[in-house]
């Protein structure tokens, strides 16, 4: 192909064309919206780093569990933020933790929606991190049972999906072991497979209260300059069960989304995390950015590297942008 023969201009003159030749569509199929459910009653502050985004105790957010059912957005993504923290985590497999209270009011009220819950220990631990320590650092092996009764006791409250985000060796298989054992072999597993040691995390550990007390999260999470390791530890959670795969960050990170979508034939998920969100927001605020069509183009580019699920705060706004 070779000018002038070929003229790629033509087929860009109007919008018509354009849409006839557009290669990745953007959906609301696509999209999951990630929610901060919190202690008491009446409650919904604003999360100062995340405009648009609350902390919402359980009778506000069914509420807007419902709103974003009404856009056709088909799932959530909770977080919860417990009353107490302790050295164990224990509010992340307490009968009636945060979780597992949402979960059961929001099935109640909208029970045509799916509810992830994320698994993890960070949003429960007094120190932050996630998963159970030992002489100061985090013990893989003690922390995997952990995460298995975590995951029996979010199955119990009637989740339609766990998403194990600590990056522990092993805890796909142990999270599926546990819960088979438990009689929840249909429930699926999304898997946080390749999560880095990010600071776009920033404004998150503010609104889930979930910042490491001491040190930080390099030890667990990723080394941003890798990506054959994400491969290895993807192959790790397809083989020991993994129902689908994430990258996260994504917009950092499209390469590894791409690469892992040439590997792997699971679906894969890209977390469009806080900080990205953040970033968008702010400029937009300052007027140096349109902010509508930042978002718009980054969601399309994190499909476009290969990502079939986007879970982002942006997920309400952009399904009605998609609904115009
Ligand atoms: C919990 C968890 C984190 C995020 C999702 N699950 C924070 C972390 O690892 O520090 C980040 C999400 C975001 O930034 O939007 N382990």
């Amino acid at each position: 192909m070779h000018f002038p023969e070929y003229r790629p201009r033509r087929l860009r003159k109007n919008e018509n064309f354009r849409r006839l030749i557009r290669e990745t569509k953007l959906s609301v199929d696509d999209l999951v919206f990630p929610l901060f459910a919190t202690y008491g009653k009446g409650v919904k502050k604003p999360i100062a780093s995340m405009p648009g985004n609350f902390q919402m105790s359980v009778d506000h957010l069914v509420k807007e569990v419902q709103r974003t059912k009404d856009l056709g957005i088909p799932a959530v993504l909770l977080f919860g933020i417990p009353e107490t923290k302790d050295e164990m985590g224990t509010g992340a497999f307490a009968e009636h933790g945060i979780i597992q209270e949402a979960t059961k009011a929001i099935k109640d009220a909208v029970p045509d929606i799916l509810v992830i819950a994320d698994l993890c220990l960070c949003e429960y631990t007094s120190h932050g991190h996630c998963g159970m320590l030992d002489s100061g650092e985090v013990d893989n092996d003690s922390t995997l049972e952990v995460y298995a009764e975590t995951a029996v006791s979010q199955a119990k409250a009637g989740v339609d999906m766990v998403a194990p985000s600590g990056m522990m060796d092993g805890q796909i298989m142990a999270i599926r072991e546990g819960l088979d054992d438990a009689g929840f072999e249909t429930l699926p597993i999304m898997a946080y497979s390749a999560k880095y040691a990010s600071c776009f995390y920033g404004p998150f550990r503010d609104a889930a209260e979930s910042t490491p007390q001491f040190g930080d999260r390099k030890a667990y999470q990723m080394d941003p300059a890798n990506s054959d390791e994400a491969i290895r530890e993807i192959m790790l959670d397809v083989e020991e069960g993994a129902d689908i795969i994430m990258v996260k960050p994504a917009l950092p990170y499209l390469d590894v989304i791409g690469r892992a979508r040439e590997e792997f034939d699971l679906p894969l998920a890209a977390y469009n995390v806080s900080g990205e969100f953040s970033m968008i927001k702010a400029a937009a605020n300052l007027g140096w950015i349109d902010g509508e069509r930042a978002m718009m183009e980054c969601l399309t580019a994190i499909k476009r590297a290969g990502a079939d699920i986007i879970i982002t705060y942006f997920a309400p706004e952009a399904a009605q942008v998609l609904a115009r």
